[in-house]
């Protein structure tokens, strides 16, 4: 599939249509809504229409943490994923952060996707999905239960 250049990204503030995007990237409406109030939602839009999400939420002075990170599922596999991460490590280095950190699924595609885009990995969060999430997490088949814990240095 040929890609797509996202020409425009902004901060916007929550609203019910980004709620879609935000829980297929986290099925918990409660840590969603645990994180938001210290983040800044970015919006990736084309011809004005929101085709992808992300979150950076502020862990401490000197770490952002993208916390939640979505794409449309009929804009996906067009590099729009790629761009964002790309936008959300460039906003961070604009904030003056030192770091910049996630967690997803070890050994997912997520994982390799942020490692391609710099990321490396700081640690792993034993059975974190067994957890903190009620329903099972499944990627490809496979049941997810650690988090692998990654970031950059800026
Ligand atoms: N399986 C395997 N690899 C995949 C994939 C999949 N389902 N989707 C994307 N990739 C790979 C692509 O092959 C591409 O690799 P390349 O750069 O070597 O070609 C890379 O990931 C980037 O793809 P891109 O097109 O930029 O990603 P995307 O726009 O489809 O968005 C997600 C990626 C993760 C944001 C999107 O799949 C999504 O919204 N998923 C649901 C929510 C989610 O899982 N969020 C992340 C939580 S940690």
């Amino acid at each position: 599939m040929d890609s797509i250049e996202i020409k425009q990204i902004r901060k916007i503030d929550e609203e019910p249509s980004l709620w879609k995007l935000l829980l297929s990237a986290d099925p918990s409406k409660e840590l969603i809504e645990q994180y938001l109030p210290a983040s800044k939602i970015y919006v990736a839009l084309l011809n004005r229409k929101i085709v992808g999400e992300y979150v950076l939420t502020t862990i401490s002075s000197d770490v952002l943490e993208l916390k939640n990170i979505a794409v449309d599922e009929n804009y996906q596999h067009q590099g729009i994923g790629k761009q964002l991460i790309l936008d959300a490590i460039h906003k961070a280095k604009e904030e003056g952060v030192k770091k910049i950190e996630v967690g997803t699924g070890k050994d997912t595609f997520q994982q390799s996707l942020y490692q391609k885009c710099g990321f490396q990995i700081i640690g792993i969060d034993k059975d974190f999905f067994k957890k903190h999430y009620k329903e099972e997490i499944i990627e490809n088949g496979v049941t997810v239960t650690d988090m692998i814990r990654l970031a950059i240095n800026l």
